[in-house]
């Protein structure tokens, strides 16, 4: 009989950054000759945004955001290693990775053999030092399940959730950062991971994936944007579709949403500069009172005002705790002004035991 464990937690790159790059991205948001200087000025932040940036741009700030993170990792690392799943699934963002011009599917199951990645050769970690001193040309096991996949995807499309599916990359030879970066970072202790992962991208920059390529231009530039991404109300459905599969088959699986929240850089109505945190204290407090009402109410461009759509994997997510009537036995919220984004750490009780 299967057994279904839930969790949630964050990609962000700067985690493998050294302290002195984990402020990267708000230096460069603050660089953008379109944002005003006003918008700029410390002097004129909320006073605990200041106050973080500090003297120094945020290089202090760096290690206590980083141990806070650690605590996230290692507590679902721990939760991962008592359940022990057969299998971990992963709904995460292709940022422009393995997902271009010539095709954008709203959602896919990545049916791949095992891999050995090197994640010192993906283009973000060439530009900034790592946190981990390790060879450019350090390898990654990863193991797949492609037997699994499949029949999921048969699964899914019996159910009426027309999903995409792929046995090798398109364009990304390694692995979206949404995926390889939840390997690396459950592992940040480098004591091994072995469990296989099925990876379920999901298209959450909709109309910015490919006008902005998944991260941002000049604030004042002119978009032509995208089509957008699946509903947050259709994402729980594919999550409530891929818990319902799941649940009926013989494994273990540990499912998990990758993402951080609102995301500065994708906030306009912030000037880029913070997070939305507003909008996530919303999302996190009905998630923490099992409100999947409020989850299925959010629109799209309530999603795309907040800078939330990496968010869109934790609809997935939460779509299937609402299937499984699974119920929420831990959750933390890291906030923070100039980390580019708050995360959420979570799990959920096990069901099917
Ligand atoms: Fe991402």
């Amino acid at each position: 009989m299967a057994e279904i464990q839930l969790l949630g937690m964050t990609h962000y790159p700067p985690f493998a950054w050294s302290d002195d790059s984990m402020a990267g991205i708000m230096r460069a948001i603050l660089g953008d000759p379109d944002i005003p200087a006003e918008a700029k000025d410390p002097a004129r932040w909320p006073a605990p945004m200041a106050a973080e940036w500090g003297a120094d741009a945020g290089r202090a700030a760096a290690p206590v955001h980083r141990a806070q993170l650690i605590e996230g990792f290692d507590r679902v690392r721990a939760e991962l290693e008592a359940f022990d799943p057969d299998v971990i699934l992963i709904w995460g963002d292709d940022q422009y990775e393995n997902f271009r011009e010539d095709l954008i599917p709203p959602y896919s199951i990545l049916a791949y053999p095992d891999r050995v990645v090197r994640p010192y050769e993906t283009e973000v970690a060439k530009r900034f030092p790592g946190y981990w001193d390790e060879p450019d040309d350090f390898e990654v096991p990863i193991a797949g399940r492609p037997d699994i996949a499949r029949q999921l995807v048969a699964d899914l499309l019996a159910d009426g959730i027309d999903v995409a599916y792929a046995y090798q990359p398109l364009h990304d030879d390694q692995l979206p950062h949404a995926f390889l970066n939840t390997v690396l970072f459950l592992d940040h202790r480098r004591t091994g991971f072995d469990w296989p992962v099925i990876c379920m991208p999901i298209n959450c920059y909709g109309s910015k994936v490919i006008a902005s390529r998944g991260g941002w231009k000049p604030f004042g530039a002119e978009l032509v944007l995208d089509p957008p991404s699946p509903s947050p109300r259709r994402l729980m459905d594919v999550g409530a579709a891929t818990a319902r599969a799941l649940a009926a088959g013989p494994w273990r699986v540990s499912m998990i949403a990758s993402s951080s929240w609102s995301h500065a850089f994708l906030t306009d109505h912030t000037w880029r500069l913070r997070p939305d945190t507003d909008a996530d204290r919303g999302l996190y407090t009905a998630l923490v009172a099992g409100d999947h009402a409020t989850w299925e109410a959010t629109t799209t461009d309530a999603v795309v005002h907040a800078g939330q759509q990496e968010v869109l994997n934790w609809f997935a997510l939460f779509g299937a705790a609402r299937e499984l009537g699974a119920s929420l036995s831990w959750s933390t919220f890291v906030e923070t002004w100039i980390f580019n984004s708050n995360k959420v750490f979570a799990a959920w009780e096990p069901t099917g035991r």
